[in-house]
């Protein structure tokens, strides 16, 4: 073994040394318990100072491929361990066969994602103007546990002034997306109970697959609870439950668009305080209501603190920026207390930039504009599909939200028919995901029509592509 250095290098000597070292003991040239040079005798020999040996040495040792035993020196250690030296000499290192996976969404022609928002008519500037203020003083430090105090504040005027939620700025628990802030929700409940074994959360039978998955990731047992395509959850179904929490869509049903009557909101309301449980109510897409009055929420009516409100900027504002909230009851703020480790989940910048984007009235002026957006959009969408696919579909919707539902009249599966969208560079997805019982699904395939990302002028063609596909190609 030959360490010839260089001293024109750009590489310090130490590292040369070290490098030299380091390849030798993981090639195998030097092996374990070989016992490497004194500093003094390699740094005469390669007409170093002992320094840039010690250094060379430090490293090896830190990175624990030398081991020091006390007053004999410095030997290789065993590296032979599948972590350390995964590879002998001449041996090729693995080939990684990459998964075939799908089109991104966003190189189809048409997105009809149930969740995909507007691009067109985003304000770009007014946003970028309140990044900018926000950076003006810039938050360089970790920010506040569980979100930023100014956005908590103008959050509690909104929601008091839209949904008639009652809430102090320190019930807000900001996080990155509902789904987070769920992970958050169950751990939270895993520690208030601790004597409890078995924890139970009834679900929305169908209802939103992914916050389900979050409760049975972290050992929650889910009841299925039926639910009227009308008027949501099914109290009759609920009734002989003991659950410890209920997870709802009250204002717009995930996925079938039904919005829970007063009655019944008062209803389930009385039946949380006597099941002493406590009621999970997510708000996602209430700001876009296109027939009638908005409907106060859950949150609203509650005089017990039975409900923990859950609302998203996802679909009135930016899914890309990750920010939702939750609005606790007080008396589990407790709680929270015992979370501060999970800490600060999203960034202080874009939750301050948020703030000035509220507070400087953008946010009433954007969702003004949305609203009349997004209701020609729905019109559009419901006008075409019924004109265009007639009885051979039938379309659930209460007038709101970003998607409607359809019920496909045919015999051909889901996934069939979601295949022949995207070859025809449509992004569709169905919903059998959003029942967990497979003996619950419906006899129909169920697909989502999202209309929010699509321009409008787009509609009545894609839902021309989408009948050419279903049924005129099919034979059936
Ligand atoms: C029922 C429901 N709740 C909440 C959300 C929002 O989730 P997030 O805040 O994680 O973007 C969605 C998004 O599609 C949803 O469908």
């Amino acid at each position: 073994m030959l360490l010839l250095l260089n001293p024109d290098s750009p590489t310090p000597l130490f590292d040369q040394i070290y490098g030299f070292f380091k390849q030798a003991i993981i090639d195998g040239t030097l092996k374990f318990n070989t016992q490497l040079p004194s500093i003094r005798q390699l740094a005469k020999s390669l007409e170093v100072s002992n320094n840039t040996v010690i250094a060379a040495y430090q490293q090896l040792t830190d990175e624990g491929y030398l081991m020091n035993v006390p007053r004999k020196g410095l030997f290789v250690a065993n590296l032979d361990t599948q972590e350390v030296n995964p590879q002998k000499k001449g041996q090729e290192p693995p080939q990684f066969t990459p998964q075939k996976t799908e089109k991104p969404r966003a190189d189809y022609a048409f997105n009809l994602n149930q969740a995909g928002i507007d691009e067109h008519h985003f304000p770009i500037k007014a946003w970028r103007k309140c990044i900018n203020w926000a950076l003006d003083k810039p938050f360089l430090q970790y920010g506040v546990y569980f979100g930023e105090p100014v956005l908590k504040k103008a959050l509690a005027s909104y929601l008091f002034k839209s949904r008639g939620v009652k809430t102090q700025p320190e019930q807000i628990v900001i996080g990155a997306g509902t789904i987070q802030l769920m992970s958050l929700l169950a751990t939270l409940f895993k520690n208030k109970m601790p004597e409890k074994s078995s924890k139970q959360v009834a679900f929305e039978e169908p209802g939103y697959q992914a916050s389900r998955q979050v409760w049975l990731d972290y050992g929650y047992q889910v009841q299925p609870v039926a639910v009227d395509p009308l008027e949501g959850i099914r109290l009759d179904a609920l009734e002989p439950l003991h659950p410890d929490l209920v997870y709802l869509t009250p204002s717009h049903h995930f996925p079938l668009g039904g919005i829970m009557p007063v009655a019944h909101r008062l209803q389930i309301l009385q039946w949380a305080k006597e099941r002493n449980c406590y009621l999970i109510e997510d708000d996602y897409d209430s700001e876009f209501r296109f027939r009638g009055k908005p409907i106060p929420a859950l949150q609203a009516l509650d005089t017990h603190e039975r409900v923990i409100y859950a609302g998203t900027f996802s679909k009135a504002f930016l899914p890309s920026l990750r920010l939702a909230y939750l609005v606790l009851p007080p008396h589990l703020l407790p709680h929270l207390e015992a979370l501060q480790h999970l800490g600060q989940s999203t960034s202080v910048n874009m939750q301050r930039a948020m703030a000035i984007f509220m507070e400087e009235g953008y946010w009433d002026k954007h969702l003004r504009k949305m609203r009349k957006v997004y209701k020609h959009k729905f019109e559009q969408a419901l006008t075409s599909i019924q004109q265009i696919m007639g009885d051979k579909v039938t379309v659930t919707t209460q007038a709101s939200g970003l998607s409607l539902l359809i019920k496909v009249h045919t015999d051909l599966s889901e996934e069939t028919l979601v295949q022949k969208a995207r070859e025809a560079d449509i992004w569709m997805k169905g919903k059998s995901d959003a029942w967990l019982v497979p003996d619950n699904l419906p006899q129909y395939p169920h697909i989502a029509f999202g209309f929010g990302a699509t321009p409008i002028d787009q509609i009545a063609t894609v839902v021309e592509k989408l009948y050419q596909v279903w049924f005129e190609d099919h034979s059936a």
